[in-house]
């Protein structure tokens, strides 16, 4: 029998793998999760238009993780969430689970007096945070037009009419003085784990890509650092594996913004990084808990 070719491994794969550390083992993995693009999870979090006691009419997993947070539940293999009525009512919104399991790091801030969620379209993160806070005192910044429209959709048909949603850009944020106990930055990024799920992604490999959105990502988490009261908290996030739009971000940040220290979550202990000595949290498609990405929970010293 003909032997198939062995797939060719590209710079920009070597490269990541290498970045990361991996071993052969773990570079195998990775790279058979970007080919197969199969590691999609899903997950629902409960929304403000959930009646009180609500329970998802869908069969769902018990994954028994201590880091899955409140009002989340995962859909077991076959279901599809979108397809209920009760979608439609917006008694619950639709993410993948590896969009979720940042969320645990809220875990370790006290309920905020106000929030504002910097990069929120179309609106997991800010759902999250509502799950477990509420949406009272919260603006959901968006600054792209078309986005911000279906954010602003999203928020009315989950039940959170009181959300604020505006359009400034962080720089923009940052000049106008106001501050928050709590900031959400999942910031855009390379999207390295869209491959994972079988969304094609041309490019999101190449140093070009990765530097250019490590630059953004600084110059948003700069901005985003002036906006927070003393001992409040930023909830950086990505949904990309590259250390230079993760670890090295938050590097960057920590040692040019005085003040500011990581936070250790310990629901995320199993996801920590081996890169950096502070604490920060990686999820890969060998977790078993979707796609991956990236996630680091900073403090502002009082
Ligand atoms: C990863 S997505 C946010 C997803 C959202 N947090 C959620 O959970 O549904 C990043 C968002 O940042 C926005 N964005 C792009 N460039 C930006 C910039 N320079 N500053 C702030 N936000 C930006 C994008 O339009 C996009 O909506």
């Amino acid at each position: 029998m003909a032997q198939q070719p062995a797939e060719t491994v590209s710079k920009g794969e070597l490269r990541l793998c290498a970045r990361l550390g991996l071993d052969e083992a773990g570079t195998q993995s990775l790279l058979a999760a970007m080919r197969a693009g199969m590691s999609s999870r899903g997950a629902v979090v409960l929304t403000a238009r959930a009646p009180e006691g609500y329970v998802p009419p869908f069969a769902c997993e018990n994954l028994g993780a201590d880091w899955l947070p409140p009002r989340v539940y995962v859909p077991a293999v076959g279901e599809k969430p979108t397809s209920y009525p009760d979608y439609a009512e917006g008694f619950y919104y639709s993410l993948d689970l590896s969009s979720c399991w940042e969320s645990a790091c809220l875990s370790q801030v006290p309920p905020p007096a106000s929030s504002l969620d910097m990069c929120a379209a179309p609106g997991g993160k800010t759902m999250l945070m509502a799950a477990r806070f509420g949406g009272q005192n919260h603006t959901a910044n968006e600054v792209h037009p078309g986005r911000r429209g279906i954010l602003r959709q999203n928020l009315q048909q989950c039940g959170y009419p009181e959300v604020e949603v505006t359009g400034l850009r962080p720089d923009q944020w940052a000049r106008n003085g106001k501050t928050f106990d709590l900031l959400l930055v999942d910031a855009p990024c390379s999207g390295q784990s869209l491959l994972c799920k079988g969304i094609k992604n041309p490019g999101c490999l190449s140093s070009s890509m990765v530097n250019g959105n490590a630059k953004r990502q600084k110059g948003i988490l700069l901005s985003a650092a002036q906006c927070v009261t003393p001992g409040g908290h930023i909830v950086y996030t990505t949904c990309t594996y590259d250390p230079e739009e993760n670890e090295k971000v938050i590097a960057y940040i920590l040692k040019r913004v005085p003040g500011w220290y990581a936070v250790e979550v310990p629901e995320l202990e199993c996801f920590r990084s081996t890169l950096v000595p502070f604490p920060a949290y990686r999820l890969l498609p060998v977790h078993g808990a979707g796609a991956g990405g990236f996630c680091c929970l900073l403090r502002k010293e009082n």
